[in-house]
């Protein structure tokens, strides 16, 4: 196990009715003016956004409110809200939605008080040293972001992490009944990232990890059962919470602990949801893993952990005079499972062609000034060659 650095402050509220608790524990952290932070407008239409009115109007508190943060959010967007309350006197940002609510949140809270640019943070052209309060209440289980260390913008066709300690929300209010009203697209968008926050740290290149190992394979499995059971039962509350929980362990920083990996298959993904904000993050995902499986495949490398990746996440049998059929049979029931949930599994799936490839593979490693430290180092070229195998 490698040495590493782990905190998640963010204080967890879990579990039916939560939300209606939001005002006191915001009263009790001393903020005095929220802005409600929302999306395209699930949040009203489900009536939590008046739930939430009431619980803070109940704690005395004054209150704004901003809509319209869109799916695969906006540097610009990020920037509006900061100005917005700044003129609004809020002193935190509240966030009603899913990841692109909160990072947009996540994002602007830097910049209530500087009055800087959003994007410039992402750029790391300056470096923030605090924030005003972020809060959450999560309506869909999928990027982790009530309880990650990082926030995802884009600005001009470029879609960027920016990670940092202080992008860890304050709290997090979590009730698997809020997702009750998701499309079946969203929520199977979702499962997929849940999935993938842990798998992409499972193909580590050192593979000592026991305790980890054995955590990340647990999650996968909780979260393919759950998967399965709420998309058959959009109202199942054990799958949701399951679901739910899970998103947050995902990508907390719990199953990449002791381990060397990073989420270089998302580097992938943001490409296709950069160059098309359509496209969801989870569905390019989709679409990006089994095809940067398949590659370390054909190369033979990282056998250790795609057997066992075959053999413990997919219940693949053992076979030792045939590891190569195991590995392939481990990324063909990824591949089955994804698509079950009604996932695509191409790139055209996703409206993105051949031209896009080498588009995609530049702007990933910078003209190829970039290579990325996987299990087969990825630059340029392996970039391509991982995107012509999503082209199916
Ligand atoms: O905008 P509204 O009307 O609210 O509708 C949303 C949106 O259309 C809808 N939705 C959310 N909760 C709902 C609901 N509809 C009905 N009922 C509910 N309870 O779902 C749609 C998608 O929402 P979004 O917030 O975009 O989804 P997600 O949570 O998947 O967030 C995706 C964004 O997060 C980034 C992604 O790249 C993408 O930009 N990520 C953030 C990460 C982080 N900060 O740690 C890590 C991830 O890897 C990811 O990159
Ligand atoms: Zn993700």
């Amino acid at each position: 196990m490698l040495n590493f650095d782990l905190c998640t402050p963010t204080e967890v509220f879990f579990g039916r009715g939560r939300e209606n608790e939001v005002g006191g524990i915001i009263a009790r952290r001393g903020y005095k003016k929220p802005l409600i932070c929302y999306g395209g407008g699930s949040a009203r239409r489900t009536g939590l956004l008046g739930r939430v009115e009431a619980s803070l109007e109940a704690a005395g508190l004054e209150y704004a409110e901003l809509g319209g943060t869109q799916a695969n959010p906006t540097a610009e967007f990020a920037s509006y809200t900061a100005r917005f309350a700044r003129e609004q006197g809020c002193d935190m940002l509240l966030a009603v939605g899913g990841g692109s609510v909160i990072d947009s949140a996540k994002m602007a809270a830097y910049c209530v008080e500087t009055g800087w640019e959003p994007w410039d943070i992402t750029m790391k052209r300056v470096k923030p040293a605090g924030r005003v309060g972020v809060g959450v209440i999560l309506t869909i289980a999928a990027t982790g972001s009530e309880t990650s260390n990082s926030a995802v913008l884009t600005h001009e066709g470029l879609k960027r992490g920016f990670s940092s300690q202080l992008n860890r929300p304050d709290f997090a209010i979590m009730n698997p009944e809020l997702t009750f009203s998701l499309p079946p697209y969203q929520t199977a968008c979702g499962i997929v990232d849940i999935l993938m926050h842990t798998m992409e740290r499972y193909m580590c290149t050192n593979g000592d990890n026991e305790l980890v190992d054995n955590i990340s394979e647990g999650l996968c499995r909780a979260v393919i059962s759950a998967g399965r059971r709420a998309m058959a039962e959009p109202e199942d509350y054990e799958a949701r919470a399951t679901l739910m929980y899970a998103g947050s362990l995902s990508h907390n920083g719990l199953t990449g602990a002791g381990r060397e990996c990073g989420l270089w298959a998302h580097k992938l993904e943001h490409e296709m949801s950069g160059l098309d904000p359509k496209i969801a993050h989870g569905a390019g995902l989709a679409v990006v893993w089994p095809a940067y499986l398949r590659f370390f495949a054909n190369r033979g490398a990282g056998q250790g952990r795609l057997l066992r990746y075959a053999v413990n996440i997919w219940n693949v049998e053992p076979d030792f005079e045939h590891p190569g059929r195991v590995i392939d049979a481990g990324i063909e029931a990824t591949k089955a499972y994804f698509s079950s949930l009604g996932m695509p599994g191409t790139l055209a799936e996703l409206g993105l062609d051949e031209k896009d490839i080498a588009v995609m593979a530049d702007k990933c490693t910078s003209g190829g000034a970039v290579t990325y430290p996987s299990i087969v180092p990825m630059g340029r070229a392996e970039a391509e060659e991982i995107f012509r195998l999503c082209a199916g």
